[in-house]
């Protein structure tokens, strides 16, 4: 497995591979990332993983400076899922015209994205969805894959990806991941690391939360939407936690369900002390 960490040494490398599967992280990997790794390595011949806490995608008050940096345990995790190529560039391979004093990025070009954009994650959390299109376009320039693996527990993003490629009329076959998830329900993150030992014991009460949604919804349709939306999200509230949403909303749009909707996902983002985590569940209604 070789680690590159300039654009050059990468392109290098890359010349005379024709299958290459992308998978991009922002690192501290867990088993979740590893099972994209796998689909990649299932769907071709070059795995290549990239590596890098994208700046622009983290809000003023968010955690960019505090967000786990375990390089060398990832590249260990990588190597035994048999991965080609780590690409771990530094932030001025990145972004060309950074200022390293200011830290201003000078990246002037963002994509611009769609309005979904701007609800759910996108509501709490201004511009992410900008800086992670716009990171991710960067990426595909940057490794040009044929096949890119993104996993369903970040599902609005997934969902935006899929927009860019559409409406950029990339040439990349997008697949997606189910969530991984620890014994008890809680979807792995980076991000899990940050819960107390006690936050921890009931931090899958989030998962529990919008499975007894889904249950709801598997009971009564999709008649009593916004009621089975208030009862998850005052659930959560009882037990301490500060509800970001919780949205139960159609797979083919991510608009609000409606009935006749068939594919439903239920979605929901909440923090736990400082912890902000985020989940969905998908259903078919028959
Ligand atoms: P990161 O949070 O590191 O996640 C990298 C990929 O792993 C994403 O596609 C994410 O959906 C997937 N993933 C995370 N937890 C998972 C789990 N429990 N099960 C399955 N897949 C999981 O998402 C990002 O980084 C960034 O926004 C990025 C796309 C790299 C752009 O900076």
């Amino acid at each position: 497995m070789l680690v590159i960490n300039t654009i050059m040494a990468l392109r290098q490398y890359l010349n005379n591979q024709t299958e290459i599967a992308f998978v991009p992280t922002m690192g501290n990997l867990h088993d979740g990332h590893i099972k994209l790794v796998n689909l990649a390595k299932q769907n071709s011949t070059c795995v290549v993983v990239s590596i890098f806490v994208n700046p622009l995608q983290f809000g003023a008050n968010e955690d960019l400076n505090s967000y786990p940096r375990t390089l060398e345990a990832d590249c260990e995790k990588l190597k035994a899922a048999g991965t080609d190529v780590v690409f771990a560039p530094n932030i001025a391979e990145i972004y060309p015209n950074i200022n390293v004093i200011t830290l201003d990025f000078g990246q002037t070009m963002t994509i611009d994205t769609p309005a979904i954009a701007n609800e759910l994650c996108g509501a709490v959390r201004p511009g992410h969805f900008n800086g992670v299109a716009t990171i991710v376009l960067k990426l595909f320039n940057i490794v040009q894959p044929s096949i890119a693996i993104f996993g369903k527990k970040d599902f609005q993003q997934l969902f935006i990806i899929r927009e860019l490629v559409k409406q950029f009329n990339l040439s990349i076959r997008i697949m997606a991941a189910d969530t991984m998830r620890e014994p008890d329900g809680l979807a792995m993150s980076s991000r899990n690391g940050y819960l107390s030992a006690s936050e921890r014991k009931g931090a899958n009460m989030l998962h529990n939360t919008l499975s007894q949604t889904v249950e709801n919804l598997h009971k009564s349709g999709l008649k009593q939407i916004t009621q089975f939306e208030q009862v998850a999200t005052q659930h959560l509230i009882a037990a301490g936690w500060q509800v970001d949403y919780v949205s139960i909303r159609a797979v083919n749009t991510l608009l609000p369900a409606e009935s006749g909707d068939k594919q439903v996902v239920v979605l929901g983002a909440a923090r736990l002390g400082k912890t902000r985590l985020i989940d969905n569940i998908e259903l078919i209604l028959t």
